[in-house]
């Protein structure tokens, strides 16, 4: 019997965005990734965009996971991500053109392959939804995860097998191809789409791997290992707005799964919110609003999407998803980002539940048609004058900017352990030490 001490170990942190993403999970991400021995995407493909900035330089990843600036970081494309090789030749180049040629990269054999067919369909049926088109960012996401389960869709090791690689894209083709013919589109060649692609089997050999074991090595030797999120738990297939989703589920639940990993192996879950809530795409948001304030802070925070270049929707921050989001994923610790593009204005509000036709309610509805009703409850909390984006300490902050703060503890019942106050590495402020 030991009950000398029990050690309790921090060697794995999942990411995991609390609203409909474009939370700033890049900036925590590349901050963690400092420390962390290996990082690991899990899902979703080139829809999401995490925009990194150091050394007064700029980069703008999809695919590629954060840890990428680090030599000595492990990075993982894991089973669970949907890969368009063009995409990713285009990011190796992007990294190359600034100077970052030694990395380390290892890619899913597992993982999914987006196909030019994909595109083109994620493209139809936005068209054929017409007003209920989900607004997608035309990736081939959906598509791809649809092949996925209707067991016709390619994998990655798939391009390093050609006579494999040609069975799978007449497999998918014999029901891509009906549907453009249907639709007056220019049917698919299986040649020319064939030919593409093995070569990209070719230039990805090197990376590609069983990412299972990898990782699963790291975990072996306790080495430090983050798990970053794309997208956000609204955007979740299974607990997001559906059908104004993402077709894959973004949470942290989902991790172990889309790196064939025990659910045991997470120590850590940062939820990233941002100081007010922010959506692309359409689908309901209870806390929208469009006016002056609304106006500045999408120009104060840049919200434009970072793979389309949308405006990004804008609304005060909604507590009752981010107490969705923390019982879905297990949110151990909260990240605060944008904090500082709310100084300056007069009033914040927070809405901290919801009236569906004339009752209180605390918790997002399952109904689509639901959410759309509900009508945000707010709490009103006067605003700061002073600018925060040089602080570096929580007591820094002016009085009224931790009297917000302490509130989102209070309406989420998470702690608050990073907040960020501006996009640089060195704008942020930290309440809790990980990776140490
Ligand atoms: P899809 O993932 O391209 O199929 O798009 C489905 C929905 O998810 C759309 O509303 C997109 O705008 C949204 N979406 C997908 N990825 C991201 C992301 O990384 N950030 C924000 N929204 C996203």
């Amino acid at each position: 019997m030991c009950l000398k001490g029990v050690e309790i170990l921090d060697h794995t942190i999942v990411v995991v965005g609390t609203q409909w993403g474009d939370e700033g999970k890049g900036k925590i991400t590349d901050y963690l990734a400092l420390k962390a021995d290996m990082v690991v995407r899990s899902q979703g493909g080139n829809n999401a965009g995490h925009t990194i900035r150091f050394n007064q330089q700029k980069f703008a990843l999809h695919l590629i996971p954060s840890g990428i600036f680090n030599s000595g970081t492990k990075n993982v494309m894991a089973n669970g991500m949907v890969i368009n090789p063009r995409a990713l030749m285009e990011e190796f180049e992007m990294l190359r053109s600034k100077g970052i040629t030694s990395f380390q990269l290892y890619i899913s054999d597992r993982a999914q392959v987006i196909m030019p067919y994909h595109l083109e369909m994620d493209e139809l049926l936005e068209s054929l939804k017409g007003e209920e088109s989900i607004g997608t960012t035309k990736k081939g996401i959906g598509p791809a995860y649809s092949d996925k389960t209707n067991r016709i869709g390619i994998r990655i090791g798939d391009l390093l097998k050609p006579d494999r690689l040609k069975i799978a894209l007449d497999n998918a083709l014999a029901f891509v191809n009906p549907v453009m013919k249907t639709f007056g589109r220019t049917e698919i060649d299986s040649t020319e789409v064939f030919n593409e692609y093995i070569e990209y089997g070719k230039k990805l050999k090197p990376y590609i791997t069983d990412t299972s074991l990898l990782i699963q090595d790291a975990l072996d030797y306790h080495q430090k290992i983050l798990f970053e999120g794309a997208q956000g738990t609204m955007l979740c297939i299974e607990h997001g707005t559906y059908p104004y989703v993402t077709s894959s589920s973004p949470t942290a639940a989902s991790v172990p799964l889309s790196c064939g990993i025990s659910p045991q192996s997470i120590n850590e879950v940062v939820g990233v919110t941002k100081a007010y809530t922010t959506r692309v795409g359409e689908g309901a948001f209870p806390t929208e609003f469009e006016n002056e304030i609304s106006k500045k802070i999408r120009e104060v925070g840049h919200e434009y999407g970072t793979t389309t270049q949308r405006p990004r929707r804008i609304g005060w921050l909604d507590t009752v998803i981010l107490r969705h989001a923390r019982r879905i994923n297990g949110v151990t610790g909260l990240s605060i980002m944008l904090l500082d593009v709310l100084s300056g204005l007069e009033e914040i509000k927070i809405c901290t539940s919801y009236e569906l036709e004339g009752k209180i309610i605390h918790h997002v509805p399952g109904h689509y048609e639901d959410f759309l009703k509900c009508k945000p409850i707010y709490i009103t909390y006067p605003g700061w004058k002073e600018d925060i984006s040089n602080v570096h300490s929580f007591d820094e902050l002016p009085k009224n900017c931790q009297n917000y703060l302490y509130a989102i503890e209070e309406f989420t019942g998470i702690k608050v352990t990073i907040i960020s106050v501006g996009p640089d590495r060195d704008q942020t402020v930290t309440l809790k030490k990980y990776f140490e």
